[in-house]
């Protein structure tokens, strides 16, 4: 023992003092690791769901629809299978080819790419919504107006695709529609016809779609 370790504060000697220190941080760091893991616990409480059907309320071409699904269940999914909108198709699975693309709150998604749970609360619009063979959509039009589909399966991703598109590009160009429909793929090979529609919607809807 030297003469720093026994030097004495009346009956406190230096190294009782840095034992106590010690000790009293690590008690402090115990006690911030033990709430924050239940804090962490409550957080993944409250948000885990599932395995099971869980309810769902999803707002589709402007209606409320409920339903239960498993966690795991993709927007796409849900929709074909639990609430029979069909209009987005499942080729891919796997967020490549842009079969399954409807809106939510205006944007093009991947329905295939994202589970149902997390469109709870967002405006979910498909081609159904978007016009009807009675009352078709200036989009809906331009493909018919420029053939722009063979075999039909890629239509009406594109068709979503392109809606969204023209409202923010109302001058689109031809380049313009290339680059900007290009998550969308046909395997008939239509693209002339499409493109053409693209860029017909984008001047006839001036941004209005
Ligand atoms: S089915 Fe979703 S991107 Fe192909
Ligand atoms: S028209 Fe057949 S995949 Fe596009």
């Amino acid at each position: 023992m030297n003469e720093t370790d026994t030097t004495q504060i009346g009956s406190f000697s230096r190294r009782t003092f840095l034992k106590s220190l010690g000790t009293t941080a690590a008690a402090t760091a115990t006690a911030r690791v033990q709430s924050v893991a239940q804090e962490l616990e409550k957080i993944n409480k409250d948000k885990i769901v599932g395995p099971g059907d869980v309810p769902l309320t999803l707002k589709v071409n402007g209606q409320s629809r409920k339903l239960t699904v498993e966690p795991r269940v993709t927007l796409l999914d849900a929709l074909r299978n639990r609430l029979d909108v069909t209009g987005p198709k499942k080729v891919c699975d796997r967020g490549t080819c842009g079969a399954c693309t409807v809106l939510m709150d205006g944007h093009p998604i991947y329905s295939c790419s994202l589970l149902a749970l997390e469109a709870e609360g967002h405006e979910i619009t498909t081609v159904e919504g978007l016009g009807t063979p009675e009352k078709m959509s200036e989009v809906q039009k331009a493909f018919i107006h420029h053939d722009g589909q063979q075999c039909g399966f890629c239509t009406p991703g594109f068709v979503t695709a392109c809606t969204a598109f023209v409202r923010s590009h109302p001058n689109a160009s031809l380049e313009d529609v290339r680059a900007g429909l290009g998550g969308n793929l046909c395997r008939c090979g239509t693209y002339a016809g499409i493109m053409l529609a693209a860029v017909d919607a984008a001047k006839t809807t001036k941004g209005g779609a």
